[in-house]
């Protein structure tokens, strides 16, 4: 493994005043493990302090750093240099913005614009069932928190949904939809049938082709192929997905 590449990135701008898109060819030469943000740092230092680009956390909690490399979405503050070279044989990346939002500039989409979705599937719990007599809190049995537990690592990057192959506008897409499965599988949401109506809906799971390519990409190791499958299998109609 070398301690130093050369590396080109081809990095998809937009400029909103001008309407203008374009490609423009940045090249680096970079330690091996300095991250996609940190090149896109560099390049604000030292070539084009005009590239517009989009982080927060940088420790892959947060989701806002997701990018296309080479086709593929991911997050840029976890891809380091010399796993971008091995994975995808090369030192010259094509970076785009995901194609969830409209691009406000560059590299930055609307998230609020992505997120609209998420706040139509209602990510949190819509009605609390009853506590149990006597107790100020619930309990959930290490059994019933396994069913979803991985779905909860979600940090909303839409990864899964730039990588989804299902053309249809409506869909709400997998990230979506796998939070609203996530609390059907709660014991302590009541709210199913509003869950179910959106699930089965139009805009729901029916428009999933099940490629798992959400799966594939999901930086968080989420198989969220596996939820939409539990819910088109019908698991959740009747009752909470025993
Ligand atoms: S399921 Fe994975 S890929 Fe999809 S938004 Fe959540 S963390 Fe990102
Ligand atoms: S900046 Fe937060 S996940 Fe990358």
């Amino acid at each position: 493994m070398a301690d130093n590449y050369s590396i080109t990135l081809d990095i998809k701008r937009y400029d909103p005043d001008t309407k203008k898109t374009w490609f423009q060819s940045y090249k680096l030469d970079a330690g091996r493990i300095l991250r996609f943000v940190d090149l896109f740092r560099r390049i604000n230092n030292e070539q084009d302090p005009s590239l517009a680009w989009g982080s927060s956390c940088e420790h892959g909690q947060c989701g806002s750093c997701a990018v296309r490399v080479n086709g593929k979405p991911l997050l840029a503050c976890e891809l380091l240099v010399e796993n971008a070279v091995k994975d995808f044989g090369t030192t010259k990346f094509r970076v785009e913005p995901i194609s969830i939002a409209p691009v406000v500039r560059d590299l930055v989409v609307d998230l609020e614009k992505a997120y609209e979705k998420v706040h139509r599937a209602k990510p949190y719990l819509i009605k609390r069932a009853p506590l149990p007599p006597q107790s100020s809190y619930y309990q959930l049995s290490p059994k019933e928190i396994e069913r979803y537990e991985d779905a909860t690592r979600c940090i909303n990057c839409f990864s899964c949904a730039d990588a989804c192959i299902s053309s249809h506008k409506n869909f709400i897409g997998p990230n979506a939809a796998m939070a609203s499965i996530v609390r059907l599988m709660d014991p302590r949401e009541e709210e199913k049938e509003e869950r179910l109506k959106l699930l089965y809906s139009e805009e729901g799971i029916y428009r999933c082709h099940s490629s798992k390519a959400c799966s594939f990409v999901c930086p968080k190791e989420i198989d969220v192929a596996h939820f939409i499958a539990l819910a088109k299998e019908g698991a959740f109609r009747g009752d909470n997905g025993e």
